[in-house]
């Protein structure tokens, strides 16, 4: 049964560069708090939407669990986001970018534009929780590997945000059958499931190259931007996902029997 655990670390001060030494990958680590709960709100909209029209009652607790979840998700996440604006960080690009794309795009209309009918209503829907179910894979992974991570431990990190990213890691580990489960209960296909896969990664791969520069352009003391050979050194070091790990557990999507139970146990040694 999934049910939203009290987040361990409430309201307080949170450093922007908490992991001694490793500015950039503290940056990556933080778009976290910036992207995930617009997101997060977003699924939650879209799994209310669906709840009256899932007929298995297992599901739909599972889909209860689940919102329950995220909502909490998005509420740390805004906490941590509220503490970086009175430490005079700016973040009013990225909310306004933002909520053109969870709101406009994603929203009730098609592209912020057209408003479905019917049973296009339904399949819009649908497509949007189908791309719910790619993101939930990608956060699977990645919760997979806060989990089973040991290098930003050893750093002497801020243990608080550790443990934030460490319980959101554990909840997206433990509910991601979720949104497969719902999308395909919706009569939602295997070639779609794939496409918005790769829409969503796509996505999430340019929002989170946004969200990082966010934090780097308005840090006076570091580079202006940091390149993808320090992502490349970084990773192998352990403080972020290697490009390796992180294709070989994209691909698994891509096999026709995939199911996220699949994805259960932490990857061995997490990088
Ligand atoms: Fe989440
Ligand atoms: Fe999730």
């Amino acid at each position: 049964m999934i049910q939203a655990r009290i987040c361990p670390v409430q309201e307080g001060d949170f450093p922007v560069l908490w992991i001694p030494q490793q500015k950039f990958a503290s940056f990556v680590l933080n778009v976290t708090h910036l992207v995930l709960p617009p997101g997060e709100l977003w699924f939650c909209r879209l799994f209310n939407q669906a709840l009256p029209l899932v007929q298995d009652e297992a599901l739909q607790q599972q889909v209860k669990g689940f919102i329950a979840q995220e909502g909490a998700h998005a509420r740390a996440h805004r906490n941590v986001l509220a503490d970086y604006e009175r430490q005079g960080l700016d973040f009013s690009i990225s909310r306004a970018r933002l909520t053109s794309i969870f709101n406009g795009l994603l929203g009730d209309k098609v592209m912020g534009r057209w408003q479905p009918e019917g049973r296009w209503q339904f399949r819009w829907l649908r497509m949007r929780i189908g791309m719910v179910a790619a993101i939930e894979h990608i956060t699977c992974v990645l919760g997979n590997w806060i989990l089973a991570n040991q290098a930003i431990a050893r750093a002497d990190p801020d243990p608080r945000m550790l443990e934030l990213l460490r319980w959101h890691g554990w909840e997206e580990v433990e509910h991601r059958a979720v949104a497969h489960d719902l999308y395909i209960h919706l009569g939602g296909g295997s070639v779609g499931r794939m496409l918005w896969f790769v829409l969503a990664l796509f996505a999430v791969i340019l929002t989170w190259k946004r969200g990082t520069q966010v934090f780097i352009r308005q840090d006076r003391q570091g580079p202006r931007s940091y390149g993808f050979r320090t992502y490349v050194r970084v990773s192998r070091q352990g403080y972020l996902p290697t490009v390796g790990y992180l294709a070989k557990s994209f691909l698994r999507y891509f096999r026709w029997s995939y199911h996220p139970d699949q994805e259960g146990a932490a990857a061995p040694g997490g990088v």
